[in-house]
Formats: C-alpha cells, sequence, structure tokens
C-alpha cells in the first residue's frame, strides 16, 4: 500500500506491514471542505451552472433568430462565465482541501493490503460524492446544451444546397437572344464584327446569363467551331458565355482581326474564329468559353438551340473541354 499522508502529520506507511496502515480519520482537515456551509455553496454552485446552461440556450435562440452579434456575444458570454465560475467553484469550495503526497516507492501491493484499502475507503463516508453527483447532471446538461448549440452556426449558416445552379443557366431551348434592354435580337441587328451581349428573356441583366453574340462572319455564312457544332453559327454568328472561365470576369471585348475574346481582369485571349470553339490561347483561363447553340426562326429573331453546352464560369467546376 502506498503513503498516504496528510497536512497535520497523519500517515500511512506502506513499507510497515498492512496491519500498521493508519487509518486517517474522515474529520481530518485535509478530508473537510473549505465552505463554511456546504450546503449552502452546493445550492450556489448549481444555481451558477444553471445560469450558464441558460446562457448557452440563449445563445442557440438567439443565433436561430439571427439576432445582432451583441445578443449572440452577451448570451455565449454568459454561459461560459455561468458554466466556469460554477465548475472553479466547486472544485475550490466543495471538494477535500488536501493536499495529499503519495509515495511511489513501493509500486505493487499485496492482496491484503488491496482489500484494506478498499475497506478503508468504503469507511470514509460519502458525503463529497453525493454533492458530486447532483453537480455531475447540472454539469452534464450545460456541456451538452453548449455542444448542441455549437452545431448551430454550423447548421444555420451553410444555406440551402445549390442543386444543378451551378451547371444550368436560364437559357433553354427556343429562348429569344435579348438586349439588356429587352428587345429580342434580329438578324439584321448586328454588322459583321460587332458584339452585343445578350440574354434569354426571362432573364434580362443576369449574371449567369450574361452571353457574347459576336458576328464573326458574312451574312448567310454558317460558322462551325467543331465537327459536333455544324449548326450552332447561322448567318455569321457566334455566341459564348460572356463569365470568365478563369474568375469570373465578363470576357468584355472582341478584336475582329484576330477573332478572339479578351477578358480584361487577366487578359486571357480565347479564339473563335478558324473553327475555334472559345479555346483560351493566352493567359490563366483553363478552359473554353461555353458555346451557345443558336438558330434563327422563321421571322429572323436569333433564338437558342439549348442552353449552354456545359457549365458556365470558373475553372474550378474542373467541367467541359473541347468534346
Ligand atoms: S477573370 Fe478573366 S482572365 Fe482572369
Amino acid at each position: 500500500m502506498s503513503d498516504l499522508q496528510g497536512r497535520d502529520g497523519h500517515s500511512r506507511d506502506g513499507e510497515d506491514s498492512p496491519a500498521s496502515i493508519e487509518r486517517v480519520s474522515i474529520d481530518a482537515p485535509q478530508f473537510q471542505v473549505a465552505a463554511a456551509h456546504p450546503r449552502r455553496t452546493e445550492r450556489a454552485v448549481a444555481l451558477t451552472m444553471l445560469v450558464g446552461l441558460c446562457g448557452f440556450a440563449g445563445f442557440g435562440a438567439a443565433y436561430f433568430q439571427a439576432a445582432s452579434n451583441f445578443w449572440l456575444g452577451i448570451s455565449l458570454g454568459i454561459g461560459f462565465l455561468g458554466l466556469g465560475v460554477g465548475v472553479v467553484a466547486w472544485g475550490k469550495y466543495l471538494m477535500p482541501r488536501g493536499p495529499f503526497s503519495e509515495s511511489r516507492h513501493e509500486l505493487s501491493s499485496t492482496e491484503e493490503e488491496r482489500e484494506k484499502f478498499v475497506e478503508d475507503l468504503a469507511s470514509r463516508g460519502t458525503v463529497a460524492v453525493e454533492r458530486r453527483g447532483f453537480l455531475v447532471k447540472i454539469l452534464a446538461a450545460a456541456s451538452a446544451v453548449l455542444g448542441i448549440v455549437s452545431l448551430f452556426p454550423l447548421l444555420r449558416s451553410l444555406g440551402p444546397l445549390p442543386k444543378n445552379l451551378f451547371y444550368v443557366t436560364k437559357w433553354k431551348k427556343g429562348s429569344y437572344l435579348t438586349t439588356a434592354e429587352g428587345q429580342r435580337v434580329h438578324k439584321d441587328d448586328v454588322l459583321t464584327g460587332g458584339v452585343l451581349t445578350v440574354f434569354p428573356e426571362n432573364d434580362v441583366g443576369g449574371a449567369l446569363s450574361q452571353t457574347m453574340l459576336v458576328r464573326v462572319g458574312e451574312p448567310g455564312q454558317n460558322m462551325v467551331t467543331m465537327p459536333s457544332r455544324k449548326n450552332w453559327g447561322p448567318e455569321g454568328y457566334l455566341a459564348f458565355s460572356k463569365v470568365c472561365t478563369h474568375a469570373g470576369c465578363p470576357v468584355a471585348l472582341y478584336q475582329q482581326l484576330t477573332h478572339q475574346l479578351l477578358c480584361p481582369c487577366h487578359q486571357s485571349l480565347f479564339d473563335i474564329g478558324n473553327g475555334q470553339p472559345g479555346v483560351p490561347v493566352f493567359g490563366p483561363a483553363p478552359r473554353p468559353l461555353p458555346q451557345l447553340p443558336l438558330y434563327v426562326d422563321s421571322q429572323g429573331y436569333l433564338r437558342s438551340r439549348a442552353g449552354f453546352n456545359e457549365p458556365i464560369g470558373p475553372g474550378f467546376w474542373e467541367r467541359g473541354g473541347t468534346e
């Protein structure tokens, strides 16, 4: 049995025979709590921790109500303050004062010594254990509330799922090409070498739908950028997403001589002439601009055959290519 010695000199020397183990009275000073009125102190500690629990619960409610940072901070502060003060007071006033020292010169105990120890421990009373059981429940409840409300920011701030938002725009089969003023674009509206920013009628001004319409060729000329896109460019027109595949800036410039679209943000150049389907030839853009398939209806208006052939926008989607 190891040596247990209190401040007042009571000791049990493990090197003696088990019969010589000194029993320290439960009344010894080191086993007494510091509180003059333990029951009253216990109630005060419980109350403090309950205040902390309410603070955490209030934080959860405030977060769900989208309350201001002031109330979030106040409620969380009350939670941690109440719980912290309660735990510290519990340890300081309701636990045996000690100090206790344990000699290490003997590392094992005989069977008889262990039996003596259990007997000795059992005879020391259970006052402190009863108090601890009550407070542990409050501590566990406060910790559980804290654990739950700490999930709130995660659950509430994630927002709705994007679903297929990253993959589609408002362009669909039959959409009229429309100017920023809402006017439908006729095939005679743009001269060769001219450009126009167009949108579908149901999303005029939409950031994801903005499209560069370029009249690369002459009237009557069918523009083919890839073998699989033979009927995508009627009357000399081609249309590409205006959202740069690098970082999303508007690809707003067209160089007629080289048949290239230019993104002014980081100077990415996209080839759209000579059978090139918007392939980046300079700059950081990682993939081609998605092309919008066009046709001219019976009244001469430009319309889309379908939506974009691939997700528009920055290259982090890591999709697309040249088919
Ligand atoms: S956003 Fe277009 S090149 Fe960077």
